[in-house]
């Protein structure tokens, strides 16, 4: 009964997808138009959730009767949930009329297999800088999943910020899956969650592989410093508990904004939470974490945990000047994007500029 719904699904998704083209999502009726997506969220074996990104309007303010200082676009999500999907298999969706509105996702395998991903992150200010990192990864990579380490935006709450993310990231998004964890400049806004369906943390396994992915931004979770302590021991709970259940995987990756180390002089020190996480990442034996937060790339070895930061997706960049001695593989000042290929019990990480240009290679295992 299963496979039977399954085959139904595929076909609607193949028939639409090639189906005659429809008038331009632009043309939407009441004036509405697409501004984002589609992408796919929420990605596991059984279900996926492929989302867009629609302006309704715009509102203006000012501070004269009459006066405009700003004009924000108008913003809702749109999205649509699939069940009953089959493991390992590649889907393609017709998420609204037109050639705009097609893409693909390609769901978790079932057990050991060969998949690759790239972890990004800090996309926000330098809107060129960023395209030409989502260029080298088109060029450079194939993922079946994407994952955004923070501060997709220089300010969440922007309505009009998330327009432009949307048309940079469009060309990635449409053909891959997409998982992220909140950044600061996302200012735990409602926008941020509206637009990627994710938790504040939460966690996923793709193959083999079991992925963590914390919200390190506590300061914009509550008001007082009580409340945010509160969510961080949740969070510790959780984490936890999650590292612990995921000993079977032949991985365990987490994945957050802010670092637990540095090569940024003047910002060591600056995420004590996470630094005293080292801890509990050795104990569950981590293959790697991967942060962003630096505008940089850096690679550090600790006590068999590899630290990745790759925080240069477009932000202005930041200087590497010290280094922390003993654990530092390399750092440098430059955007880069990571590439991850697992396959079966081993697995390869490789940085690279968005020109192509390897900067860092490193099999994980142990
Ligand atoms: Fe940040």
């Amino acid at each position: 009964m299963r496979r039977a719904a399954v085959l139904c699904l595929v076909l609607f998704l193949s028939l639409v997808a090639s189906g005659p083209t429809r008038p331009a999502a632009a043309q939407q009726a009441g004036g509405a138009k697409i501004v984002g997506g589609p992408y796919a969220v929420n990605v596991g074996a059984r279900t996926a959730t492929v989302m867009w990104v629609v302006e309704t309007g715009e509102a203006s303010l000012g501070t004269q009767p009459g006066k405009v200082d700003k004009t924000s676009p108008v913003l809702h999500a749109e999205s649509i949930v699939f069940p009953n999907l089959k493991a390992g298999t590649t889907y393609y969706y017709q998420a609204f009329p037109g050639d705009a509105g097609k893409g693909s996702f390609k769901t978790p395998p079932e057990g050991p297999a060969k998949f690759q991903f790239v972890v990004y992150g800090d996309t926000r200010t330098r809107h060129d800088v960023h395209r030409a990192v989502i260029a080298g990864m088109l060029k450079y990579a194939q993922p079946d999943f994407v994952m955004h380490t923070g501060d997709l935006v220089a300010d969440g709450a922007d309505s009009s910020q998330w327009p432009i993310f949307f048309d940079v990231e469009r060309e990635l998004l449409r053909k891959t899956a997409f998982f992220s964890s909140l950044g600061n400049h996302e200012r735990n806004a409602r926008n941020y969650f509206d637009f990627t369906d994710a938790q504040p943390h939460y966690s996923f396994n793709w193959g083999n592989a079991h992925f963590s992915v914390m919200d390190s931004n506590i300061e914009d979770v509550a008001p007082t410093r009580a409340e945010q302590e509160v969510f961080w021991q949740e969070q510790l709970r959780w984490l936890e508990s999650d590292l612990r259940d995921a000993q079977n995987a032949d991985f365990r990756f987490v994945i957050a904004h802010h670092p637990p180390e540095t090569a940024v002089k003047r910002r060591q020190g600056e995420n004590p939470r996470m630094t005293e996480l080292e801890p509990m990442f050795e104990k569950y034996h981590l293959s790697a974490g991967f942060f962003g937060h630096d505008h940089n790339y850096q690679h550090y070895l600790k006590n068999g945990v590899h630290y990745f930061t790759t925080g240069g997706g477009g932000a202005p960049l930041y200087d590497v000047d010290a280094p922390p001695k003993d654990i530092t593989v390399k750092v440098a000042s430059t955007e880069n994007f990571v590439v991850v290929n697992v396959d079966g019990k081993s697995a390869r990480v490789e940085a690279r500029k968005p020109d192509g240009e390897l900067l860092d290679s490193t099999a994980l295992g142990r």
